[in-house]
């Protein structure tokens, strides 16, 4: 309960921590809900995705989705993901009332915010650049340094100073809610009582955050009618992204086009013939963006493998977000490669020199035009993951 708890907590560190002073200029949003919940429950993974109940309940599956009080099991609830979804759009989480969740993740653009660099809590600026929330708990590693783990490894992180920042703060945070006339009412349905806890908060986003689920893309649809909607490009574009001259798929694999970062795949962990772990990649790995970084990411200036559904809205790209367009990604892949020592084999020949992939301009335009068919707007306009509050 408590690494979730942990994992949880970092999230809303990014929201609720920082300075002393509190400039209280209180929001004259009105907050407007539907009379029943939508179905958060009911998750709509991608065709191929293990069950959402595989996912929640087998600590090797799944992430950051908490058990409903008072018994074992992880699941989506309707409330508490309607609790986690005024929250996450609340500019009460902050100290002065100016930045929630939602100020760094946007939902028409996949939970993004379209900026290189995000602004924080008074101007301050991120060191990385927001990342899109798709799918959430089909994946095993969180932010682009893959330094959350699993819930199964959580645990194990070197939190505690964190947590003690965390609580800290989050407990300023309930007397702000208790002082609202919508959040007992709200904490009332998600958990029997009206009785505001960080730890609850801390359960109900993560039912929110977890809820995000995408699977209606023209890809999405293609799988279901063998590509038929697929024009002549998309279809060539396609095959080169799995295929091994272009090896995209080698990394952003699965049904998430994101790391293959189960326990026993590529980029996950492996475990020896006694049970123990022998490696632990973490779905990151180094793409030669730089000779020397800037941010060493997991280290050796490795980074998370991220989704590419709903890629073609999330731009600027990468870490850092130097890459302005998916054009200026493939041709860093084609000609832009830095030899660097960790750069992964996948970009190395036998004899441990530079790869670079060899794609023509028509190839790379082909990929691109693949990679819009995982453009779900759907997604992006569903009013179950919309801002609650009418400005
Ligand atoms: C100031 C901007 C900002 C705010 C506010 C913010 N985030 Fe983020 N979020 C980021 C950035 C930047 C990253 C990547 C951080 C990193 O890798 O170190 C991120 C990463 C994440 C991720 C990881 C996604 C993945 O696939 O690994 C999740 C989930 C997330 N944020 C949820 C939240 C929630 C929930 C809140 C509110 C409690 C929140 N964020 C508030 C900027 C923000
Ligand atoms: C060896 C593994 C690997 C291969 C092969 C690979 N990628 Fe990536 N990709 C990554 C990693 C890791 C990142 C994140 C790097 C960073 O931000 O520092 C990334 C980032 C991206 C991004 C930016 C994502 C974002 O949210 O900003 C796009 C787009 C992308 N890759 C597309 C492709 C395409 C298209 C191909 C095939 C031509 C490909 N990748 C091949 C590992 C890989």
């Amino acid at each position: 309960m408590l690494y979730r708890f942990t994992y949880c907590c970092l999230l809303l560190m990014a929201v609720v921590s920082c300075s002393k002073e509190t400039v209280p200029s209180i929001e004259k949003a009105k907050l407007v809900l539907p009379d029943q919940p939508y179905d958060y429950g009911n998750l709509a993974l991608p065709v191929g995705s293990l069950p959402a109940s595989t996912l929640f309940n087998n600590l090797e599956m799944g992430v950051l989705v908490d058990p409903i009080p008072g018994t074992s099991m992880f699941e989506v609830t309707p409330w508490g993901a309607t609790l986690g979804r005024v929250l996450f759009y609340d500019k009460k989480l902050s100290l002065n009332n100016t930045i929630s969740c939602a100020s760094c993740h946007h939902q028409d653009k996949a939970f993004t915010d379209g900026k290189a660099l995000s602004t924080g809590f008074e101007g301050r600026v991120t060191t990385r650049s927001s990342m899109a929330i798709i799918n959430p708990i089909t994946q095993h590693n969180l932010f682009w340094d893959s330094r959350s783990k699993s819930i199964h490894d959580l645990s194990l992180q070197p939190v505690q100073n964190h947590i003690e920042m965390g609580m800290e703060n989050l407990n300023r945070l309930v007397s702000k809610l208790e002082n609202t006339d919508y959040y007992k009412p709200l904490f009332a349905k998600a958990y029997g009582d009206g009785q505001i806890t960080p730890e609850r908060i801390a359960i109900a986003l993560s039912h929110f955050v977890s809820s995000i689920t995408s699977n209606q893309s023209k890809f999405d649809r293609g799988v279901e009618n063998g590509f038929s909607n697929f024009t002549e490009l998309e279809r060539m574009g396609m095959n080169l992204f799995h295929s091994d001259k272009a090896k995209c798929g080698s990394c952003h694999g699965g049904t998430n086009f994101a790391a293959q970062d189960g326990p026993l795949d590529a980029y996950g962990g492996g475990f020896d013939l006694s049970g123990n772990p022998a490696s632990d990649l973490r779905g990151a790995t180094n793409i030669g963006l730089d000779l020397v970084y800037k941010d060493n990411g997991l280290g050796d200036g490795k980074f998370k493998i991220p989704t590419l559904r709903n890629i073609g809205l999330t731009a600027p790209y990468m870490h850092d977000g130097r890459f302005k367009t998916l054009e200026d990604v493939l041709d860093h892949y084609t000609d832009g490669l830095k030899a660097h020592k960790h750069l992964d084999v996948k970009f190395k020949d036998a004899n441990g020199n530079l790869r670079p992939l060899k794609l023509t301009s028509l190839e790379k335009k082909a990929i691109v035009v693949f990679l819009h068919t995982l453009t779900d707007t759907e997604m992006t306009r569903n009013p179950r993951w919309s801002n609650p509050f009418q400005e």
